[in-house]
């Protein structure tokens, strides 16, 4: 387990005491201040089971004013915290390092409006990602943002993190998808961005600067998100590519041929596909069984049901014929189309069943994309497994390293190296995860040194005690 290991408590904090329990208790009444060991140890420990904290404090606030107390209350205390949503974070950002006070959110989850005529939800930020999805397919409407965490994650968190996802190539980035923001800062001033606007250009939009921060900068407690009307033609195809190179060529043509339909563009190699049928119950490969290398799952979501379908097994047709596809399926029905997708989004899963796991979320050109792969293979050898996927479609790959165990050895074969490469091809070393613990310190790949300062320079303006979320997102020779 990682945690404390990279840096050092930051003696300004407080040590909770007896005064504060009773403090919350009386702000939130017994049942929301979570002092149970069993519940502490699954808060304080992240989804892949690689940091642990030691918080001896879990918090359940239940509207705005309460998150307000909280906070206003820790700064004057200089208690530190973290805001945590579903806790499916990647980078070790949602639990705590040492004895930070947890804030979760999730008792919030309730929907306040819907507009059917814009599209336009405002709800809580506790609400679960797929009961937001659940409730607006029976408006309707779909979420701009999809992703396999979904049955966990909450809205507050997937803002935080500016989580891309499965659909990002369709609808954007969650920078264009959110609408307004309420957030608590530190010092428990409420901020109301709460609009339900496509154009206000009223001067700096401050919400931006809560969408990816990693709750460094404020607890976001409610949203409002544009959501598009849902269609009605739905088509998923899983296809085979004899090399790399034609999975870049199937993402052009993709692009140019099928253009607005066009949903989700996602691959994965023969590596992964491997480990999803060894590990992933009852998931079988759609295709008969062959010597691919890699696999392309396309979706077409449109409004007419025969051309959209025309269109795709034109483009399909062509593929196969100028040799992009060596094999495909096209999904029959909703449940073959779900088994498509549980294949793909069952990946994090499987590599958290096959041992220990080095995660790498990078944009890098996609010409280049897959030539890191096979530098890390050729580097590292057995007994690792490197396992590529992701969302090809936005230039974004998970790079997997699968061992037997976390070994210090392994690690420095990795880094610097991945983060070496990916910012000598001026690409990002976080393209949707976030930087939380596991790279707070790594930020100088990918961001200039005076971008950084000036993030810091907000950072503690917003947060002038360092309370939210310390020794994450910012170097730590910046934020302690
Ligand atoms: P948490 O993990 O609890 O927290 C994440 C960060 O946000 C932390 O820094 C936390 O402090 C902060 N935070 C949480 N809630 C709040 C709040 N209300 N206010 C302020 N700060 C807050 N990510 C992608 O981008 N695309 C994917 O396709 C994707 N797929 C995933 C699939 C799986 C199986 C898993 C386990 C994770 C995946 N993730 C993906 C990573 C993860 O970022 C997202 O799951 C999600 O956005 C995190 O939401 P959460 O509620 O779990 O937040
Ligand atoms: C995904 O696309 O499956 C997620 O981002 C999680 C991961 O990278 O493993
Ligand atoms: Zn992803």
């Amino acid at each position: 387990c990682f945690g404390s290991a990279a840096v050092q408590r930051n003696p300004s904090f407080s040590m909770l005491n007896s005064d504060d329990i009773n403090y919350f208790k009386g702000i939130l009444g017994d049942k929301n201040v979570i002092q149970d060991e069993d519940r502490l140890l699954t808060a304080n420990t992240d989804w892949m089971n690689k940091y642990r904290g030691s918080s001896k404090l879990l918090l359940l606030p239940r509207s705005t004013e309460e998150v307000s107390q909280i906070l206003n209350y820790c700064n004057s205390r200089s208690l530190a915290v973290v805001p945590q949503g579903g806790n499916t974070g990647l980078v070790g950002g949602s639990v705590p390092v040492y004895d930070e006070v947890i804030i979760n959110v999730g008792l919030m989850n309730s929907v306040i409006s819907f507009d059917k005529v814009s599209g336009i939800l405002v709800c809580e930020a506790g609400c679960i990602l797929e009961n937001l999805i659940t409730f607006l397919d029976t408006q309707g409407f779909v979420m701009p943002l999809d992703l396999g965490a979904k049955g966990s994650c909450q809205i507050g968190g997937n803002v935080s993190t500016n989580a891309g996802g499965l659909r990002l190539v369709r609808y954007g980035s969650l920078h264009g998808n959110i609408l307004g923001i309420e957030a608590v800062l530190a010092n428990g001033d409420v901020l109301d961005m709460l609009g339900t606007l496509r154009k206000d250009n009223t001067g700096y939009d401050l919400k931006h600067l809560f969408i990816g921060s990693e709750g460094s900068l404020g607890i976001v407690t409610k949203v409002s998100i544009l959501t598009p009307p849902k269609l009605s033609s739905v088509n998923l195809a899983f296809l085979a590519c004899k090399d790399y190179f034609s999975c870049q060529k199937l993402l052009v043509e993709a692009k140019r041929k099928l253009g607005e339909i066009l949903s989700a563009f996602e691959f994965l190699d023969n590596v992964a596909m491997d480990l999803a049928l060894n590990h992933l119950e009852g998931v079988r490969n759609p295709l008969p069984p062959s010597l691919h290398n890699f696999y392309v799952l396309i979706e077409t979501t449109g409004s007419n049901e025969s051309s959209d379908k025309e269109k795709l097994e034109a483009f399909l047709l062509h593929a196969m014929e100028v040799g992009l596809i060596s094999d495909g399926a096209l999904s029959q029905d909703i449940n073959q189309a779900s088994s498509f997708w549980r294949l793909r989004e069952g990946l994090p899963e499987a590599l958290q069943k096959a041992g220990a796991v080095y995660k790498y979320d990078l944009s890098i050109p996609v010409e280049k994309m897959y030539d890191l792969v096979e530098e890390m293979r050729t580097r590292l050898g057995a007994p690792t497994k490197v396992v590529a996927y992701g969302h090809l479609g936005d230039g974004n790959l998970h790079l997997n390293i699968s061992a037997p165990q976390y070994d210090e050895k392994i690690l420095a074969q990795i880094e610097p190296f991945v983060y070496e490469w990916t910012s000598k091809h001026r690409g990002s070393i976080s393209a949707e995860h976030g930087l939380g613990l596991m790279k707070a310190n790594e930020i100088f790949y990918s961001k200039s040194k005076n971008t950084v300062q000036l993030m810091s320079s907000i950072k503690k303006l917003l947060d002038p005690n360092g309370i939210l979320n310390p020794y994450k997102v910012l170097p730590h020779s910046l934020s302690t």
